[in-house]
């Protein structure tokens, strides 16, 4: 859980920068550096018995556009834009993840993350990341809102933080540390732990409802179908509900179809030592994720696999026709592939 409330590559990459760090500084320095504001979950990390999780400054929203640009000349080893931009990403590197980031407020006081498109970036990423989401949420699975911001020379995505209520920090896990692993990174063996139905049963120990498991499921295969092979453990989560008083899946975030190839695997097993997409390695574990037997599992994922499809062309787009061409083809495959019964 101290791993969750950590920096990853990018924040660590800020921080190895701006306190001069060596190669191979302890990942618990990370930890102390990082300040506690924008820090993932509710942990907060200090000297004192009560560390302080307040801001010096808040971005708004309105800075979104100017953060994006700052972000992204960061990325690319391009001196400050704006100075006093430049000084709050700094020392707000807190934040998970290999992409930069950083945390805006909204009017209402809610918290979203901020994401840009890099130079590197061969393809709109961002937009990619709206457009799924999009097409998750019309097939009724769950997914933490997003905005898409676009302009002549760039795009970002916004996207609402769900270990945020206003000013409140809320309780997470991800699925790494639930599964009790490493991501990235690990020895060898590492992926044996990488798996959904152990996931759901993870779910299932930590009390979360049983339509948790099955939306879990949902999103197993909406990622083969779409071509999210970034599915890995620290793209999963779980947020403590202090209403319901219990745990619960967070909503999906950080799905993006592979922008290179249609991916034949998830990062995570399907059935247990499967990673492969196919119909058998989907239903093989489906009693884990609490199907009553292997003909509701069926049944589930068939219909699943309807309203995939149906949303894709419901779904207002946000794509390029050559991208929404390109998706729709990998989608008509994969799903040809998941509906077909092993002779
Ligand atoms: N909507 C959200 N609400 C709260 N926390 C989030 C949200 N989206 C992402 N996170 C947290 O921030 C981390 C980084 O975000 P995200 O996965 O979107 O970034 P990334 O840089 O694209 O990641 P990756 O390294 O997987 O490519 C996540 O691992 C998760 O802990
Ligand atoms: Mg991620």
């Amino acid at each position: 859980m101290l791993r969750d409330a950590c920096p990853d590559s990018w924040g660590q990459a800020v921080l190895q920068r701006e306190h001069k760090l060596p190669a191979g500084t302890p990942p618990v320095r990370y930890l102390m550096l990082a300040g506690n504001d924008q820090r993932w979950g509710a942990l907060a990390v200090g000297t004192s018995k009560t560390p302080s999780v307040t801001s010096l400054s808040k971005p708004r929203l309105a800075q979104l556009d100017a953060l994006s640009r700052e972000l992204r000349a960061m990325a690319e080893g391009r001196p400050a834009i704006v100075g006093t931009l430049r000084r709050r990403l700094v020392h707000t590197p807190s934040l998970g993840g290999a992409r930069p980031k950083t945390t805006v407020r909204d009017d209402e006081g809610r918290s979203w993350l901020v994401k840009p498109r890099l130079g590197s970036d061969t393809a709109d990423v961002p937009r990619l990341e709206h457009a799924t989401r999009l097409w998750g949420t019309a097939c009724g699975l769950s997914f933490a809102q997003t905005v898409l911001h676009s302009g002549d020379e760039f795009s970002a995505v916004r996207v609402l933080r769900f270990d945020r209520d206003g000013e409140r920090r809320l309780m997470c896990v991800s699925a790494a540390t639930l599964l009790q692993t490493e991501y990235p990174g690990g020895g060898p063996g590492e992926m044996s732990r990488w798996s959904y139905p152990r996931l759901a049963e993870e779910l299932q120990r930590i009390g979360a409802p049983p339509e948790d498991r099955v939306e879990l499921f949902g999103r197993m295969v909406f990622n083969a179908v779409c071509g999210n092979d970034d599915d890995h453990v620290r793209n999963h989560a779980v947020v403590y509900r202090a209403q319901e008083g219990r745990w619960r899946l967070a909503p999906a975030y950080d799905a993006v179809p592979n922008t290179a190839e249609m991916p034949a695997q998830l990062a995570m097993q399907l059935s247990a030592g499967r990673f492969d997409i196919s119909r058998e390695s989907v239903l093989a574990d489906s009693a884990r994720f609490g199907f009553a037997n292997r003909d509701k599992a069926e049944h589930h994922l068939n219909e699943l696999l309807t309203r995939i499809e149906v949303a894709f062309d419901t779904e207002e787009t946000v794509l390029d026709p050559d991208w929404k061409g390109a998706l729709r083809a990998r989608a008509v495959a994969v799903l040809r592939k998941l509906r077909i019964r092993p002779a």
